[in-house]
């Protein structure tokens, strides 16, 4: 049987010339800086985020936690949309690694409003309250369907926090997804941030990684927190190679998802179901109107060859990505539609 795996662009493997990169890389022992593949991946990252310097993380949440740790001590309080990734899905790492507390704001479309974090600054006069130490975006935003936020919504929450002189940290996870879909070089997003936390391995096929990227004296307490969670690798070239390419040769071809996406959205309003707006990967599908819970749903596609992943009790959430074709998309659509037969 045919298998389509729409669960998540985390299932994308190395191109030909990312194995062939990774073959030949020459490496070193990157705890001792000597590794000149993850030196070469850390500085085109900085180059290409327009930050002072940038450090080669194993995960987007280790990337993401550690930005937390450097820029928060324990006690303080961050600033986060309520369903941000940071919050809803690293395990409780905020609180239980940093001894943060997070203020959970609802923001449009994943967008938090920037009078809304204004209001929900602490001010330091009160002795009774924590300290505000941390405003955190996502873009594009996961459990918003990939929503896009755009430079000018990024400015609004960054002007803000300069205000009142907080770093603001962006889980750039998918940040290529958004400056594709906006046609931006991807500096016009990550100007907006102090520190900005982009993923290797998703959409950009690499194996492994994140990149953390801020300024030099950012970064270099960043290392610190990185060895202290056991992230200091040591021939980590092997896997940085990758990682370049992914930075260099992948990132234009994104749009490609974006259109299959918005394909498979299409598709899926012929067959009358309820789907979230589309602007970049990611497809939220209702289950409701047909009577089938998210996991149902998932269970009978799945023994059709076709996964995707459960978003919420009548949520499922498809994502496109390198290996989905136009005929995947097709095939799918098929699949839907006899299952809907089956159940109506
Ligand atoms: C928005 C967002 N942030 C962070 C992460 C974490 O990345 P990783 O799975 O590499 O830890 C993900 C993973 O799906 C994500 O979607």
């Amino acid at each position: 049987m045919k298998t389509i795996d729409l669960r998540s662009d985390t299932v994308t493997k190395p191109t030909d010339s990312m194995i062939r990169a990774m073959a030949e890389a020459e490496v070193g022992d990157d705890v001792y800086r000597e590794d000149p593949t993850v030196n070469r991946l850390e500085e085109i990252a900085a180059e290409r985020l327009g930050k002072e310097a940038a450090l080669f993380v194993t995960s987007g949440t280790q990337g993401n936690q550690v930005a937390v740790l450097t820029h928060c001590g324990n006690g303080d309080e961050v600033i986060v949309e309520a369903d941000s990734h940071i919050f809803y899905y690293e395990g409780g790492a905020m609180a239980a690694l940093a001894g943060v507390q997070t203020r959970t704001l609802a923001g449009v479309r994943g967008a938090l409003r920037p009078e809304d974090v204004e209001k929900a600054i602490r001010q330091a006069t009160n002795i009774h309250f924590p300290r505000t130490k941390l405003i955190c975006m996502e873009n594009t935003h996961n459990r918003a369907g990939g929503a896009v936020i755009s430079p000018a919504q990024m400015k609004g929450v960054y002007d803000v926090a300069q205000k009142h002189g907080i770093p603001v940290h962006l889980d750039g996870a998918r940040l290529f997804n958004a400056a594709v879909a906006l046609g931006v070089d991807v500096r016009e997003l990550s100007r907006y941030t102090t520190s900005v936390q982009v993923c290797l391995s998703k959409g950009l096929s690499a194996p492994v990684g994140s990149i953390l990227a801020g300024d030099k004296a950012f970064i270099e307490e960043a290392r610190w927190w990185r060895k202290k969670l056991g992230g200091g690798l040591r021939q980590a070239g092997y896997l940085a190679a990758p990682g370049i390419i992914a930075l260099t040769e992948m990132t234009e071809r994104l749009a490609e998802d974006h259109e299959r996406a918005e394909q498979l959205a299409e598709g899926f309003r012929r067959l009358s179901l309820e789907v979230e707006p589309v602007e970049t990967n990611i497809v939220l599908v209702k289950t409701d109107a047909i009577g089938q819970t998210a996991v149902d749903f998932l269970r009978l596609l799945a023994e059709q060859g076709v996964y995707a992943t459960d978003f919420d009790e009548y949520v499922v959430r498809f994502t496109t990505h390198r290996h989905i074709t136009e005929a995947d998309v097709k095939h799918a659509l098929d699949t839907v539609e006899a299952l809907l037969h089956r159940v109506s």
